[in-house]
C-alpha cells in the first residue's frame, strides 16, 4: 500500500477537512504532516460543524488511528481547548489519536514572538496567524527547539534555557507580555498531551505500509503559502507540498500514491501578499457574502477573487497531482458568467508561466465563461449537472491536465459528489 496525500493548491482554506473526513472511511490512519494551528479545518455532518487545528480531520469516522507526525509543530494549550472542545461534544479521543515525539512544541514565547515580528514589520507585515508558527519553526531549523519527546527527558531545563533566550530577543523589541498568564494554559496543555500515546511516528507509519493498511495524509495550508514555491515571503513557514509529506512523516517518495488537490472553484486568500486576480468590486463581495469567506482561525475577512489557472498549473507541477477536488461549486451558482485567469501579463508581456516574484505586478488575462445560474447545492449525482457547469468543469480538466473526481457542492459531508468511480 502506499501513502496517499491530500492537499491544498491555493492560499488555503479550500476544504482540505471537509474532504478528509469523506474519503476517512477508505482508509485505516489519517495523518497530519505540517503546519500548526495556524491551520482552521472544518467539517460539518448531522447539523454539526467542527473546526479542526492540530488534529487530523480523519477524527469523526469511526475508529480510524489519527496520527499527529513529526513535521508538524504543537501548542499544548490550542491543543488542549481543541480535545476539550471534541470530548464535551461526545468524541473521545484517547485511542484513537497518537503524536510523534519529533512534532516540535510551539512555545507560550513563540507566540509572543510571532507578535513582535509582525508588529516591527509595519505594513510590509504577513499577516500571519499570530500561532508562533514561524519562530517555532526557526527554532526548529536553528536547532533550538523542543520536541514533544523532550516532554519525557530532562524537560524543565530546556524549556527555561528557551524561554531565557527568547525573552532576551523580545526585550530588544520591547515587546510588553504577561508571560505567566500563557504559561498557566500552556502546562496545562503539556499535561494534556502526556495523556496521549507519543509515538516513533516514522516507525509507526511504515510499519502499518507494510501491514497493507491505507494510509491517509492531510495537509495545511496550500501550494502558494508554501516556504519555498509560494509567494514567498508572504508564505507560511513549512513546506505545504506533497514532498512535505514525506519529510514531515518519515515516508520515501516511491510509497506515494495518489496526490489528490483540492481547489476552490474561485480563490481566497487571507493575510498579505500578492493576489493577481482578486477582486475589489462588487463580485468579490458577492463571493465572500455567498461563501462565507472569513477565517476559520481569526475571523478575518477572506481576500476573494477568480480561479487562477497560471498559479493552480504551477501547483499541479509541484505537487505531481493526480486526482482534482474542486470545492464550493455553488457559491458561484447565480453568476452570470464565469472569468478564469489563463495568463499573467508582467511588464506589458504575456506568459502562463508562474513567475520567480508575484509581487512586481502580474496583470491577469481572463477567459470568459458562461454561469449555470442553478441551485447546485442539493444535487447528488453528476448526472444533474447543467449543461454550463460541465463545460466549466471540462475547461479545467483540459488546462489542468488531471481529472476532476470530487466536486463540492455544500459544506456538509452529504454535499460531496463523486465523479469517476473510486479505485
Ligand atoms: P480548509 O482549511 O482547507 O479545511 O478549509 P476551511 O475549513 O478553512 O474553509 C472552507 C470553508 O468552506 C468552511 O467553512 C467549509 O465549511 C466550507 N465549505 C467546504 N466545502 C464547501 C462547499 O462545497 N460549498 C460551500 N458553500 N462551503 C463549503
Ligand atoms: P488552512 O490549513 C489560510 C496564512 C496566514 C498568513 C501566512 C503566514 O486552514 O488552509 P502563519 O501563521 O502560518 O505564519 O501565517 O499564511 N495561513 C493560512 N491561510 N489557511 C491556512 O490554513 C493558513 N495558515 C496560514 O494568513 O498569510
Ligand atoms: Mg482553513
Amino acid at each position: 500500500m502506499k501513502v496517499d496525500v491530500l492537499l491544498g493548491l491555493q492560499w488555503g482554506d479550500e476544504g482540505k477537512g471537509k474532504v478528509v473526513d469523506v474519503l476517512t472511511p477508505g482508509y485505516d490512519l489519517i495523518t497530519r504532516f505540517q503546519g500548526g494551528p495556524n491551520a482552521g479545518h472544518t467539517l460539518e455532518f448531522e447539523g454539526n460543524k467542527f473546526v479542526l487545528r492540530s488534529i487530523p480531520s480523519g477524527i469523526f469516522q469511526g475508529d480510524k488511528v489519527n496520527i499527529i507526525g513529526n513535521g508538524v509543530v504543537l501548542d499544548p494549550a490550542l491543543f488542549k481547548a481543541e480535545v476539550d472542545a471534541l470530548e464535551v461534544s461526545g468524541h473521545p479521543l484517547t485511542d484513537r489519536l497518537k503524536i510523534s515525539k519529533k512534532a516540535h512544541l510551539i512555545l507560550p514565547t513563540h507566540r509572543l514572538l510571532d507578535a513582535a515580528y509582525e508588529s516591527s514589520k509595519g505594513s510590509s507585515k504577513i499577516g500571519t496567524t499570530g500561532k508562533g508558527i514561524g519562530p517555532a519553526y526557526t527554532d526548529k531549523v536553528s536547532r533550538n527547539g523542543i520536541r514533544v519527546g523532550d516532554i519525557l527527558h530532562n524537560f524543565d531545563e530546556k524549556y527555561k534555557t528557551a524561554i531565557t533566550r527568547h525573552e532576551e530577543i523580545l526585550k530588544q523589541y520591547h515587546f510588553e507580555y504577561d508571560l505567566p498568564a500563557l504559561e498557566k494554559s500552556w502546562f496545562e496543555g503539556l499535561e494534556c498531551i502526556k495523556r496521549f500515546e507519543l509515538i516513533d511516528s516514522e516507525h509507526v507509519i511504515n510499519d502499518a505500509l507494510r501491514n497493507d493498511k491505507r494510509i491517509l495524509a492531510e495537509g495545511a495550508q496550500g501550494t502558494m503559502l508554501d516556504i519555498d514555491f509560494g509567494s514567498y515571503p508572504f508564505v507560511t513557514s513549512s513546506n505545504t507540498v506533497c514532498a512535505g509529506a514525506c519529510t514531515g512523516l518519515g515516508i520515501a517518495p516511491r510509497n506515494i500514491g495518489e496526490v489528490y488537490g483540492i481547489f476552490k472553484a474561485y480563490c481566497t486568500r487571507v493575510g498579505s501578499g500578492p493576489f493577481p486576480s482578486e477582486l475589489f468590486d462588487e463580485k468579490g463581495d458577492e463571493m465572500r457574502k455567498i461563501g462565507f469567506e472569513f477565517g476559520s482561525v481569526t475571523g478575518r475577512p477572506r481576500r476573494c477573487g477568480w480561479i487562477d489557472l497560471v498559479a493552480l498549473k504551477y501547483a499541479v507541477m509541484i505537487n505531481g497531482v493526480s486526482r482534482l477536488i474542486m470545492m464550493k461549486s455553488d457559491v458561484l451558482d447565480q453568476f452570470e458568467t464565469i472569468n478564469a485567469c489563463v495568463a499573467y501579463k508582467i511588464n506589458g508581456k504575456e506568459t502562463e508561466r508562474f513567475p520567480y516574484d508575484l509581487s512586481e505586478g502580474a496583470e491577469p488575462v481572463y477567459v470568459e465563461l458562461p454561469g449555470w445560474k442553478t441551485d447546485m447545492s442539493q444535487m447528488v449525482s453528476e448526472d444533474e449537472f447543467p449543461e454550463e457547469f460541465n463545460a466549466y468543469l471540462n475547461f479545467l480538466e483540459e488546462e489542468l491536465e488531471v481529472p476532476i473526481h470530487i466536486v463540492s457542492v455544500g459544506p456538509d459531508r452529504d454535499q460531496t459528489i463523486l465523479r469517476y468511480q473510486e479505485n
